[in-house]
């Protein structure tokens, strides 16, 4: 299915030969009475749990939904540009440029996926950054003062973490206001979980103290499974526990609906394509289009809070 994108006439995000936006064609901030950019960086140090499809399809979701959505792609593995149909190309920049290489515009690194969809690709040498970056000054914020200048024009950003607790995951939770953990119903992934809590709380105190964790996001649920549904309860009594406590997961929950194991969804980037391009009456487009109305439903009552409670930090809102 071919869509209209936001900048120009009909065309594939992939084909295109100039799919760079400047800064003056970025879109004017939406009338969606949020208080600001709402930025969730989708994180777990596991590979292979559904973080990529989740930024993917749940940006899409958003964006269907009339937000103006950017997604970053913070993965060396570079996967998330694959669901947009977008080739790398070794003349464009990326998201290496954005902490690289100051002299280049963020503006100049967004590219245009969808009708208000966004993104920004990853890089293979994105893995060399990590080291580079350990050199820098600053180097936690680096994200945040390159995203700062373009921030307005985003009702949310999404950004793809790779599977590690390193410094580009840093710099994704010092930009963010809440973190999604896309896991599966497993035994071993409540310690997992434990082990990301403790780094978010650490950023949380050093860096960024408007840091929330939303919940974890079952992905290719077996709803039918004892163990599953088990785990699920484990980690619903786990996130009870903690209400009231302050953290930062104070009022995290296991994000519902869960997302259904759906060979679709492991289908659509093959084409290039989003699941709601690819099979929008799947249960995969349900399961996300639902979770994305979910996730927009918990920011009303969050946001009343956090203008009670003006916190200082970087300049996202
Ligand atoms: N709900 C789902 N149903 C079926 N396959 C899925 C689902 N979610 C993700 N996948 C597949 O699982 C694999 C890992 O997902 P991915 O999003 O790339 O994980 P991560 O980014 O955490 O490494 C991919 O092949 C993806 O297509
Ligand atoms: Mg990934």
């Amino acid at each position: 299915m071919k869509r209209e994108n936001a900048t120009g006439p009909s065309k594939n995000p992939g084909d295109s030969p100039r799919s760079v936006v400047q800064v003056d064609e970025l879109p004017a901030p939406s009338t969606t009475g949020m208080e600001h950019t709402r930025v969730i960086a989708l994180l777990n140090q596991k590979g292979g749990v559904g973080k990529t499809t989740s930024t993917a399809n749940l940006g899409a979701a958003f964006a269907l939904a009339g937000l103006r959505t950017l997604v970053v792609d913070l993965d060396p593995q570079s996967n998330l540009s694959l669901h947009f149909g977008h080739e790398p190309a070794a003349d464009q920049p990326t998201v290496r440029d954005l902490f690289m290489n100051p002299d280049l515009a963020s503006s100049e690194m967004i590219r245009v996926a969808r009708e208000n969809l966004w993104f920004i690709p990853s890089d293979t040498e994105l893995a060399l950054v990590e080291g580079e970056l350990a050199l820098q000054p600053n180097m936690q914020h680096i994200l945040a003062e390159r995203l700062a200048p373009v921030m307005s024009s985003f009702d949310v950003v999404l950004l793809d973490c790779p599977p590690s607790l390193g410094v580009l995951t840093v710099n994704a939770l010092t930009i963010a206001d809440e973190v999604i953990v896309p896991t599966q119903a497993q035994y071993l992934a409540l310690r997992g979980l434990e082990k990301l809590l403790e780094t978010v709380l650490l950023v949380q105190r050093a860096l960024n103290p408007r840091l929330t964790v939303a919940g974890v996001l079952l992905c290719m649920h077996e709803s039918q499974s004892s163990h599953g549904k088990a785990v699920v309860e484990e980690m619903d009594s786990y996130f009870a526990k903690y209400r009231g406590s302050e953290l930062p997961w104070q009022n995290a929950e296991v994000l519902r609906p869960a997302v259904r194991r759906n060979i679709k969804l492991a289908e659509a980037p093959s084409f290039g394509q989003t699941i709601f391009d690819y099979a929008p009456t799947c249960a995969g487009a349900a399961d996300y289009r639902a979770l994305a109305e979910a996730i927009r439903r918990r920011w009303k009552p969050l946001e009343s809070r956090e203008s009670e409670h003006t916190s200082a930090g970087i300049a996202t809102s």
